[in-house]
């Protein structure tokens, strides 16, 4: 085994904040954090993405619209047909994201999700069939996990699945800064699920969608951030040569 360099370390030391310290983050080392990731590599440096930072007054304000419409979403869920009808006209309830974030696992990748599910809530423990548990836990997502800000991230949406890439490494660089200065992250597809009410408050150029957001600040001391969930071993994710 090599020694491991303060890459590595800072790879295995990143894992999804979902609780967070109210104390905001001076803007100044949330610039430098995204600075930093500015480095990341794309295809031809087209660097196809656009953040929209949330923190204050506007972080509260998003979080209030979008957990509203997550608890009204999960009401009309478990109502009847007239009332989701009622809903539906009324608006604001059906996801209205640049992009699907209901997704439908195959099923080799289901399973992981469902571990890692299970040993989320197992830890904070949360019965299975505790759907009030469940769906509190659910919503904190739209509250930042109590981060002071909000990082929406907009991916330039013609060149398709590379722009995707691109953005992926972006927010992966843009996790591994924070990392280094002290601050914890959570990208949250989730974030990305009601798209109106960070673009009431953003200019957005055309083309570009709303892909995932990032909860950024100060890690709380709360057992929730010592989920590890389990990574495939090596032999699982190397293909075999045909032979
Ligand atoms: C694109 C993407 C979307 C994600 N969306 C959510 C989300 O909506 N809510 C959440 O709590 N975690 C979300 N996560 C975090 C994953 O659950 C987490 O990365 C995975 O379980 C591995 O755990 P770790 O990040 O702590 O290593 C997301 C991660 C990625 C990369």
């Amino acid at each position: 085994m090599t020694e491991k360099g303060t890459v590595t370390q800072a790879l295995a030391n990143r894992r999804s904040i979902r609780a967070f310290k109210p104390d905001p983050v001076p803007e100044a080392l949330l610039n430098e954090v995204i600075e930093a990731a500015l480095q990341a590599p794309s295809w031809g440096n087209v660097q196809p993405y656009r953040v929209a930072v949330a923190s204050g007054d506007t972080a509260k304000e998003i979080a209030a619209e979008l957990t509203a419409r997550f608890n009204t979403a999960a009401k009309v869920q478990r109502a009847g047909l007239f009332a989701k009808f009622g809903a539906l006209l009324k608006g604001g309830v059906k996801p209205d994201g640049d992009y699907n974030t209901i997704m439908k696992y195959p099923a080799e990748l289901g399973a992981r999700y469902r571990d890692t599910g299970h040993g989320l809530y197992g830890m904070l423990g949360i019965e299975r069939h505790d759907k009030a548990a469940r769906h509190a836990q659910m919503a904190r997502n739209f509250s930042f996990f109590g981060a002071p800000t909000a990082l929406f991230v907009f991916c330039e949406d013609s060149l398709g699945a590379y722009a995707a890439l691109d953005t992926g490494i972006f927010m992966q660089s843009l996790a591994l800064a924070a990392e280094e200065r002290g601050l914890g992250t959570c990208m949250q597809a989730a974030l990305a699920t009601w798209a109106s009410p960070v673009k009431a408050r953003f200019e957005i150029p055309e083309n570009y969608k709303l892909i995932c957001g990032i909860s950024i600040g100060y890690k709380a001391d709360d057992k929730v951030n010592s989920f590890a969930p389990k990574r495939r071993p090596l032999d699982e994710v190397l293909l075999k040569p045909k032979r």
